[in-house]
């Protein structure tokens, strides 16, 4: 597959150099792990993708809260896969897999329904209006999804930022994604319990501002 004409990243790819032991975990760990789109695994009975995970801790947590299921996370962000190989190697977190690049070129891989619960955890916000074409949700990706989402799936999206909110309620109040997901968890909603869905950096770095709205979606 031609990556370069597929993908669209707008985010850095990089922020500090990497140590020694990030650089070893990405030649050892990272290839075990990583996931090729042109060579899928077998997908178990629960499947939990997240787009733009960041430092991994949500991951990190779906998969161990959830030992049987097959959890999938996609981050272009080197530093944080750095981060998320860390802790799989400590925690010694045996079912997560990594796409290290734009979950769209994943999402059309992989077979329908497969995906079992989703999130887009604090996507980068990108406020400049010209910008705004560059945010991963979009109508267009939201309906890639649907397609690969399992029936009552949850998906799970949170954001701080109150334009992006904006844009998030105006998309989800269209008729076209009306027709394929169904609203659980609203705005008047309180936070998911930190069980089901721990505070990310980006959380962390937002609380000190705002709280995050967590929207909750089930696909029909
Ligand atoms: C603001 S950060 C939030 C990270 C994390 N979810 C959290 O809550 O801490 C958004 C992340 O999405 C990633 N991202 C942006 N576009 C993406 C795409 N098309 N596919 C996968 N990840 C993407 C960025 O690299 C960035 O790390």
């Amino acid at each position: 597959m031609n990556q370069q004409k597929t993908r669209t990243i707008y985010g850095r790819r990089q922020s500090r150099p990497l140590k020694d032991n990030q650089k070893n975990l990405f030649e050892t760990l990272f290839k075990a792990i990583e996931i090729d789109p042109l060579n899928l695994p077998e997908f178990p009975n629960e499947v939990i993708f997240e787009i733009g995970f960041g430092g991994g801790e949500n991951i990190a947590h779906q998969a161990q809260k959830y030992p049987n299921a097959l959890c999938i996370g996609c981050e272009p962000f080197v530093n944080g896969i750095a981060s998320l190989l860390q802790t799989i190697e400590e925690q010694k977190i045996q079912n997560i897999r990594i796409f290290a690049d734009d979950a769209n070129i994943l999402l059309k891989a992989l077979p329908a329904h497969v995906i079992t619960k989703g999130f887009i955890l604090f996507p980068d916000p990108w406020p400049k209006k010209r910008h705004h074409k560059r945010r991963v949700v979009c109508l267009e990706n939201l309906l890639q999804l649907h397609k690969k989402m399992a029936r009552n799936a949850e998906l799970v999206i949170a954001t701080d930022h109150p334009t992006y909110l904006e844009w998030i309620v105006d998309i989800t109040a269209q008729a076209t994604f009306k027709n394929h997901f169904q609203a659980i968890n609203t705005l008047e909603c309180p936070r998911p319990s930190e069980d089901d869905i721990p505070v990310t950096r980006y959380e962390k770095k937002a609380l000190e501002n705002r709280p995050g709205a967590f929207l909750i979606f089930k696909a029909i």
